[in-house]
């Protein structure tokens, strides 16, 4: 008994010892490492709040508890200068006329690994960090995006687009209890279009989905719901993976939109590699994954997973940015009557007939029109979340700065687009800023060291596709698809805003792109009400 006792005794010291003793040294490591960063670190030395060049858990509060979450970028123009450390490791520069030195053209830099798997599309163009295996699959997807493919694309996109148009005048037109969901109805056509294009199997949300609902966009959505808990506890794709799909299925609609969504690409990757895909063969364009096939990317590159995380990207982006850029051009156009005025009137002097939209390459001769689609684009802003670029070989300067090579330094284009400087009245919605091709003076260093006064477009500082190696390789596409959907809906319908207001379209959380309040409805999926014809 009392043998039994003084074990009991030792044990319980032996624990406690083992607890402090563990307790101090972690204690120790996390005072040491907050010590190395803040003073003996490369990075020490560029300014910023001392709790964020400590740990990336002050990141991590405002990516994930903040208001809700979503609100780094927020805090990052809080904490501006023109260069601040954000975090442990990264830099970030809010300047401008640094978006064309970031991200050059012509230039490999990285971006950086620990963000490659967050959508569990490691193996995608978008998601490969290291500049050189990025060159090689970019290089083998760029014939499907040129500019002269997307304009053979045309009549496809017009198609689509008269199916919505055909679907208002039978179903919406005059019916005052019928409202459409905007942002739903442009996600069919989004999701139509890139399906025709990737897989020549169209889904035919158009023609055949409820109210014009794509389930599609709830898919897409949903991954980026959790882009910030993915980014910061890497292991939750691993334990997704672990649970099986029907009861992902079951447990949350968005995350069931998200696991049919991959199932789905999935299954048109297996299809087009085993031969089954008729449609394809007999389709009159080519398909992406026919141009990739027929690349000369070397075979693992050609593997079923790299296809398929290829796919789920571009659909994906394909889908999204786009969707949004159309819903804020047509909250913006029906909240000022004078925009929509002018541009009803410019479009109905350039296309007599409603029935013969002119193509692309004549509509982007619009001025207005084309003002109207740049200021949306600049409110939707493409990303907000930066895009952190690393030069594995050489340093970058900034004014004074040197910042070592190797070190991550990202831009925005939030800080971007709402620049006081470049875009006076930044929150306001202002095509005219656009008309008549303006310029902006900015002070640059000459050749003889003095500061010399030079004239850029005010168009170079529209950075919603991003810029240089990595900038979006759909532009030429989204544009297409923006000017088509908007001409040819403007051109023949009469639209009003329904129970709809500014704080249901501006950016409010960074979920990597803009998105606004969850309470939105321009954003909420539960509800089916928005505008109406
Ligand atoms: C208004 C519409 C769009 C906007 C504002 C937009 C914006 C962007 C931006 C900012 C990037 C760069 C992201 C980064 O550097 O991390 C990007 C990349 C990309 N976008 Fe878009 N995008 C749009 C439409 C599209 C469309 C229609 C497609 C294709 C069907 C597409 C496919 C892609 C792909 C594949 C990438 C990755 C490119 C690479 O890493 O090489 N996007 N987009
Ligand atoms: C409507 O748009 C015009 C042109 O951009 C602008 O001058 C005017 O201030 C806007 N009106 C409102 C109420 O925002």
């Amino acid at each position: 008994m009392e043998n039994w006792q003084l074990d009991s005794v030792t044990r319980g010291q032996l624990w406690t010892t083992v607890a402090i003793i563990g307790a101090l040294s972690w204690a120790g490591y996390a005072i040491s490492l907050a010590i190395y960063r803040l003073y003996f670190s490369p990075m020490a030395k560029f300014p910023g709040p001392k709790l964020a060049a400590m740990t990336q858990w002050y990141e991590a509060y405002f990516d994930l508890i903040h208001k809700g979450g979503g609100q780094f970028v927020f805090e990052i123009k809080r904490m501006h200068g023109p260069i601040v450390r954000i975090n442990p490791f990264e830099i970030h520069i809010s300047d401008p006329d640094f978006y064309d030195i970031l991200y050059a053209t012509g230039k490999l830099y990285d971006k950086l690994p620990s963000l490659s798997n967050r959508y569990d599309m490691a193996l995608a163009g978008f998601a490969t960090a290291d500049a050189d295996l990025h060159r090689l699959r970019r290089n083998a997807l760029n014939p499907f995006f040129s500019m002269s493919k997307i304009r053979s694309h045309n009549a496809l996109i017009q198609d689509i687009v008269d199916r919505i148009s055909a679907r208002l005048s039978a179903e919406y037109a005059g019916k005052s209890d019928k409202i459409l969901k905007v942002r739903e109805m442009w996600g069919c056509m989004m999701a139509d279009v890139i399906t025709e294009l990737a897989f020549a199997r169209r889904k035919n949300f158009v023609d055949q989905s409820e109210n014009m609902h794509a389930w599609f966009t709830e898919a897409i959505s949903g991954m980026l719901v959790w882009t910030h808990w993915m980014t910061h506890f890497r292991f939750l794709i691993g334990v997704m993976n672990s649970v099986p799909g029907w009861v992902v299925k079951r447990a949350s609609r968005h995350l069931g939109a998200v696991w049919e969504y991959r199932e789905e690409i999935e299954s048109q990757i297996r299809d087009i590699l085993s031969g089954t895909n008729q449609q394809a063969k007999s389709a009159s364009h080519e398909t992406i994954f026919h141009e990739l096939l027929s690349s000369d990317l070397p075979k693992e590159e050609i593997s079923f997973d790299r296809l398929h995380h290829e796919a789920l990207t571009i659909v994906g982006a394909g889908d999204h940015a786009t969707k949004w850029a159309l819903t804020i051009a047509t909250f913006y156009i029906l909240e000022n009557e004078s925009v929509h005025r002018r541009l009803k009137k410019e479009l109905t002097e350039a296309i007599p007939g409603p029935d013969e939209i002119p193509p692309w390459v004549e509509l982007e001769k619009l001025p207005y029109l084309s003002a109207v689609i740049t200021e949306a684009l600049r409110l939707s802003y493409g990303g907000v979340q930066r895009m952190p670029r690393i030069n594995r070989h050489e340093q970058w300067l900034y004014k004074q700065w040197t910042i070592p090579a190797g070190v991550p330094v990202g831009m925005d284009n939030y800080h971007q687009h709402t620049d006081e400087n470049i875009f006076p009245q930044a929150n306001e919605f202002k095509p005219e800023r656009w008309l008549g091709n303006p310029k902006v003076e900015v002070e640059v260093d000459g050749p003889d060291g003095k500061l010399t006064t030079v004239l850029k477009p005010l168009s170079s500082y529209m950075t919603a596709f991003g810029k240089g190696t990595r900038m979006c390789i759909g532009i030429n596409l989204a544009y297409a698809e923006i000017y088509i959907g908007l001409a040819t809906l403007f051109r023949r319908h009469e639209f009003e805003l329904f129970e709809t207001d500014r704080s249901d379209v501006t950016f409010v959380r960074d979920l990597f792109s803009a998105h606004p309040a969850p309470s939105s409805k321009a954003d909420n999926l539960q509800k089916v009400a928005c505008w109406r014809m």
